[in-house]
């Protein structure tokens, strides 16, 4: 899969089953998806805007999400939270944008 990064240049990553968007970014070292919370919806650090390509073929968030996105800068409608999209075979050539902005609800 790849993360657009906010300069526009690309981190084309291997990504294993069952791994959420964040723990594959932290495992390649891309800082800029800081995952405050750990994945406990309380931050929003972790945003990702989906290529539209892609945004059907992942599950819709859920309501918890839903609620932790409006406090993410530069929502988009694909916007979705990194901790909560688990990598899965269908997924392979998932492109996701990282946002040059994060909001961090835990201290902001
Ligand atoms: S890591 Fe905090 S909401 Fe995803």
């Amino acid at each position: 899969m790849t993360f657009v990064m906010p300069d526009g240049s690309r981190r084309e990553v291997d990504a294993q089953p069952g791994e959420t968007l964040l723990a594959i970014a932290q495992r390649h070292g891309i800082a800029e998806l800081e995952g405050a919370c750990e994945g406990a919806m309380a931050c929003s650090t972790c945003h990702v805007v989906v290529e539209t390509e892609w945004f059907s073929k992942i599950p819709e968030p859920s309501e918890d999400e839903d609620d932790m996105l409006d406090f993410a800068y530069g929502l988009a409608l694909t916007s979705r939270l990194g901790c909560q999209i688990e990598f899965k075979p269908e997924l392979d050539g998932l492109v996701v944008r990282v946002p040059s902005q994060r909001f961090n609800a835990l201290l902001d």
